[in-house]
């Protein structure tokens, strides 16, 4: 039996490059299921990964998380072709209309939050969201609530009796208590969408830990640091590549004293990967697994504390189910 592992947002960043990784651990033992919301992005990334790794067996599923019947039906695709899901990766993420918010930027450096503020971009990155057609915000719905459901939809391939699956989150250091509210969890009325949503994955990883551990599914949650990809490039749109360029080695100089700054997407996968060989039940459910890189280029995953608690995260819970109940007749 090969393991089966399905990772959203397969297609670029560091999607492709925890798949890539996972083939060069375990080529012939994998059944990798790219889920993509652009069936022309994730052949070229299907190419790239037998040009590789030829002999991998690599499924493409096509996925759009903002998009309700888009995550029922592929959850349909993925519980026809395979009897059971070893690994879900929810990594789709996106951070829309990016804008460095200067004002922000020069409180934080007068108040005690300035090494926060520096080490995870608290308070002074916001964004502006869209709307979905099927009315969610387009953050919550692609970042989180797709995901949930999901998740939701795939427990008969997820939970098996006597047998364990992993699902594991890509959230971020961004993810702020104090973006997120249970009164508007789809941040329509603040400007920090992104971080209200990783911070309600970090909730929701903790609840469904507490709803399926018994069922043999369990939830981690990583960070993958501060990696170089088209979602952060996207913070300084208006930046030309030159100067992004010129910037790379300032990146680089600030990597050897910061272990977060993972920098390449093949870094930035290394929680991914660690959690994937690691035995579920061992883990915390109140820790995130951060992927860290040392001055000297070593790769290595530490787990820290989050800000949660189970109270807000069974609140988060509710209000998910309660949301899918509504969609699902809405949609009926
Ligand atoms: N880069 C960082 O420093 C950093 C830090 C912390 C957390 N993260 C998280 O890491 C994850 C991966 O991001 P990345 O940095 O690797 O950026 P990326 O290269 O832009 O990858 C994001 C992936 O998500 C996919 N995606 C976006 N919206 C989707 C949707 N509606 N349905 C299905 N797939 C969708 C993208 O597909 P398309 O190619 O079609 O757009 C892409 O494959 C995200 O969850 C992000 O929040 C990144």
């Amino acid at each position: 039996m090969k393991t089966v592992v399905l990772v959203t947002g397969a297609n670029s960043g560091i999607g492709l490059a925890l798949c890539d990784r996972l083939l060069a651990e375990a080529a012939d033992g994998l059944q990798l299921c790219l889920a993509c919301r652009n069936m022309q992005r994730a052949r070229a990334a299907r190419l790239s990964l037998l040009a590789s790794h030829p002999s991998a067996q690599v499924d493409l599923l096509q996925l759009d998380t903002s998009s309700i019947s888009s995550v029922v039906s592929a959850a349909q695709e993925v519980k026809q072709k395979y009897e059971k899901l070893d690994y879900l990766y929810l990594n789709a993420g996106i951070m829309p209309n990016p804008k460095f918010d200067i004002k922000a930027f020069f409180r934080g450096l007068f108040s005690s939050k300035i090494i926060t503020m520096f080490a995870t971009g608290e308070g002074i990155l916001t964004q502006w969201d869209g709307v979905t057609p099927d009315g969610l915000r387009e953050v919550f719905a692609t970042n989180l609530f797709g995901h949930f459901l999901l998740v939701r939809e795939l427990e008969p391939v997820l939970c098996h009796p006597g047998e364990t699956s992993q699902l594991i989150w890509t959230s971020s250091s961004n993810a702020h208590r104090s973006a997120f509210s249970l009164d508007d969890l789809q941040h329509q009325r603040g400007t920090q969408p992104y971080s209200s949503s990783k911070y309600a994955s970090d909730l929701l990883s903790l609840a469904l830990n507490t709803h399926y551990n018994k069922q043999g599914l369990y939830s981690s949650v990583i960070c993958p640091g501060f990696v170089m990809t088209n979602l952060t490039y996207g913070i300084l749109p208006t930046l030309p590549a030159f100067l992004w360029t010129l910037l790379l080695p300032i990146f680089w100089l600030i990597r050897v004293f910061t272990n977060t700054f993972t920098l390449t997407t093949h870094s930035g996968a290394e929680a991914l990967l660690w959690l994937f060989k690691q035995r579920p039940q061992t883990l915390d459910p109140y820790a995130k697994y951060h992927s860290l890189t040392s001055g000297l280029g070593n790769n290595y995953t530490q787990p820290r504390k989050m800000d949660i608690d189970l109270e807000t995260a069974e609140l988060l819970y509710s209000k998910l189910l309660e949301l899918e109940s509504q969609i699902r007749s809405r949609v009926k």
